[in-house]
């Protein structure tokens, strides 16, 4: 069955908006990275992509495997790629042997060109169906660790492993964040080995599936980075005007609750999707524009989140492209600023005066298509 994607008409104030903006300029803000999935059949080739995250003037991508064709695409680019060791192959990670060979048949090859500045080992581990998965965690990031030690090519790049939300027993108020205790042990010494590597922890952090699991209690505008009252938190006295740095600052307060300070988190993804089933409350183009282009803005201005005022926080926006061929619900399949054929999926609505920056039209734009 031929699958037409019926595209939203774009409304002339988001266009002109979005025209006399120009995400273009967005980015090369150097805590901002994109999600650059690949779970479908129709995306262009990676050599493409490469010219789109450029004329995006974007720096940082990560990817979910280690595709040859991909880290071929962006070597000699300007753009910094975080790598990921799939699931599928952790439990044979757990050999030091194999993890050397690994590193030697995945990263080496590409090094220089390729600015590979980070191996993700597994995603989402901790709260992954498999359960057997999470006991290789641990040996498997220290071993890949030790073998880019051992090759002479650790430098440049940071050893971690992203979790989802899901690994909380409770983030509200952000300083009542704590861990679920069944994974307490693993998280020990997971922390542990990310405090001695100087590692980054990686959360993916999704306001969406909180509205959306309760739309009648959070407020939608506070999901949104739009303008709200927020919240304060009452132990901390801080004040939380949207849920992204909420999420953010309870995972700082887990981490230091099992005798960690100092670990840096950051968002390895977040996004909001234009379109869901019925049940998916919030998922549309206006939501998905204005999530997006808050978080965009706030990038722009470096912010950090109340509890680290110091630090801004790196995130990697999801994602770059719709995947038609995700599982599960529709918003699954619709989180891309893009569409395959590179047609803007959604335009992250920035206010251009707000920001404060004037910014070209970008000819890509014009076509709108990538052609393949
Ligand atoms: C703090 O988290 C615990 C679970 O760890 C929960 O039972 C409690 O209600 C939370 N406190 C507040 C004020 O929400």
């Amino acid at each position: 069955m031929a699958t037409f994607i019926r595209r939203m008409p774009i409304s002339y104030t988001l266009l002109l908006l979005f025209l006399s903006s120009d995400i273009g300029f967005l980015l090369g803000v150097s805590s901002f990275g994109i999600n650059y999935g690949q779970v479908a059949d129709n995306l262009p080739p990676p050599a493409k992509v490469v010219e789109l995250l450029t004329s995006l003037k974007l720096t940082k991508a990560r990817i979910y495997d280690t595709n040859p064709q991909v880290l071929s695409a962006f070597a000699n680019s300007n753009i910094e790629l975080i790598v990921t060791v799939e699931n599928e192959i952790l439990n044979q990670l757990d050999d030091p042997e194999q993890a050397l060979q690994w590193v030697n048949t995945h990263i080496k090859p590409f090094l220089p060109d390729t600015k590979i500045t980070g191996i993700q080992v597994g995603n989402e581990v901790f709260t992954d169906d498999d359960i057997t998965l999470i006991q290789y965690l641990v040996p498997a990031v220290t071993n890949i660790h030790n073998a880019i030690s051992q090759l002479g090519i650790s430098t440049n790049i940071l050893v971690t492993s992203p979790s989802s939300l899901a690994v909380l027993e409770s983030s509200y108020p952000p300083s009542n964040g704590s861990f679920k205790g069944e994974i307490a042990d693993i998280m020990t010494q997971f922390l542990s080995f990310l405090s001695t590597t100087k590692s980054p922890f990686w959360i993916n952090a999704y306001p969406f599936f909180a509205y959306k699991d309760d739309p009648s209690e959070i407020p939608l505008e506070y999901a949104l980075f739009n303008p709200n009252p927020g919240m304060v938190d009452p132990v901390t006295n801080l004040h939380y005007d949207n849920m992204l740095y909420a999420m953010v600052d309870a995972v700082v307060f887990a981490i230091s609750k099992m005798g960690f300070d100092g670990i840096e988190v950051k968002v390895s993804e977040t996004g909001w999707p234009s379109k869901g089933d019925e049940d998916e409350s919030g998922a549309s183009v206006e939501n998905a524009a204005s999530y997006n282009g808050n978080l965009v803005r706030r990038q722009m201005e470096k912010e950090s989140t109340p509890l680290r005022p110091k630090m801004a926080l790196e995130v990697y926006l999801f994602a770059l492209f719709n995947e038609d061929l995700k599982p599960g619900p529709t918003s699954e399949r619709n989180y891309g600023l893009y569409e395959p054929d590179g047609r803007i999926a959604l335009l992250p609505k920035l206010d251009p005066l707000h920001v404060g920056v004037s910014a070209d039209f970008n000819p890509m734009w014009k076509s709108n298509i990538i052609r393949p």
